[in-house]
């Protein structure tokens, strides 16, 4: 990956989730609303879209009726999404690592089964693991 691509992997990594901030709730749906707040600060535009779908986004959209939204930001399939999905489907809320299925199994266990993460995890969890196993391959 380049340099420029490194440096916005990383500023993605660290802004992600800056969604869950609650003076930034807005429709509930952190990804949405992180990427509508660094919208309105500025953000390049790849930055801001990769936070609106990162680790699969868009299946929870669906479940909140937010396509129409999150559609605003197109959603980059690149090496950059992959390796944001991988660093956070391999670690954990403290931040310890983590195997893929753990991760996943972790976020299930804390959502009721038939919430919209639930279920949109559960959706997802194809997507993220093409993500991640692609990212092994880069990784050799
Ligand atoms: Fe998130």
């Amino acid at each position: 990956m380049s340099a420029e691509d490194r440096d916005l992997l990383i500023a993605a990594a660290w802004l992600h989730d800056i969604g869950y901030a609650p003076e930034l709730r807005d429709t509930g749906f952190h990804p949405l609303d992180g990427a509508r707040y660094l919208e309105t600060q500025g953000a390049p535009s790849r930055l801001v879209r990769l936070v609106a779908h990162h680790s699969g986004a868009v299946y929870e959209a669906e479940q909140r009726g937010l396509i129409d939204e999150l559609a605003v930001y197109e959603r980059e399939d690149s090496p950059v999404l992959d390796a944001l999905i991988y660093a956070d489907m391999t670690t954990g809320p403290a931040g310890q690592s983590f195997d893929f299925d753990h991760r996943i199994d972790e976020i299930l266990k804390r959502y009721e089964p038939g919430s919209e993460v639930h279920n949109a995890i559960s959706k997802a969890r194809p997507y993220l693991g093409e993500a991640v196993q692609r990212v092994r391959g880069r990784l050799g």
